[in-house]
């Protein structure tokens, strides 16, 4: 089933082929990618990354969402929400990232709190999971504005272009889950 979902500024959905433009905007931006282990992209790449995008959408169960972030009447895509959900938990990797010209405006914390919600309502999942450069400041202060907690952090973890990177964790144990576990 197709997603679409509304917030109060935003629609989320589903990718399409005619996103390629867009996202390789925000994909080749090296100060978008600056705290990522990808990026910044070649036009290539982004076609590839979108290819495995609409392929995911097919995938039955699907484990991929990449979901575009719209501003409500505009068709261009801002940015992105996704979730990879696990193999064998009932958990899944949350993750985001916006055009440089649109940050700043509460875009992404809107777009993740709908996210989650849908989660939430729709999926069987029982806690969300993210993690991101400890320098990354925006990044945590929207996943704290979530309701993400910090679990800690890994040092020297991962390559990045300008050396190795730092990475904090987080997680979201997720309301209906709890709310079962406890009654
Ligand atoms: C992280 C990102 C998605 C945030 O998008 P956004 O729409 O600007 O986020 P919001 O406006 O919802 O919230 C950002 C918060 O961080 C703050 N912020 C932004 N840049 C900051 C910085 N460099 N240092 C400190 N705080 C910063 C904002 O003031 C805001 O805080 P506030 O609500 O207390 O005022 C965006 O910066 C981005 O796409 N970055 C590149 C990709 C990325 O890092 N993705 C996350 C990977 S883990």
């Amino acid at each position: 089933m197709p997603i679409q979902l509304e917030s109060p500024r935003l629609i989320l959905d589903e990718v399409t082929a005619q996103d390629v433009h867009a996202i390789h905007r925000y994909a080749s931006d090296p100060e978008v990618v600056r705290y990522q282990n990808w990026g910044p992209n070649t036009f290539q790449q982004t076609e590839e990354f979108v290819q495995q995008v609409l392929q995911w959408q097919y995938e039955n169960p699907r484990r991929y969402y990449v979901l575009a972030i719209r501003k409500k009447g505009q068709q261009r895509m801002l940015g992105a929400v996704s979730l990879e959900i696990d193999e064998q938990l009932p958990y899944a990797a949350f993750g985001f990232s916006l055009a440089r010209d649109m940050w700043g405006q509460g875009f992404a914390t809107e777009a993740a709190l709908r996210l989650i919600t849908h989660v939430e309502e729709r999926m069987p999942l029982t806690r969300l999971t993210a993690s991101c450069d400890c320098r990354n400041v925006a990044s945590q202060k929207v996943l704290r504005k979530c309701g993400f907690k910090s679990m800690g952090v890994i040092h020297q973890h991962m390559m990045l272009r300008d050396g190795m990177r730092d990475t904090m964790l987080f997680e979201l144990p997720l309301r209906a889950a709890a709310a079962a576990a406890s009654s």
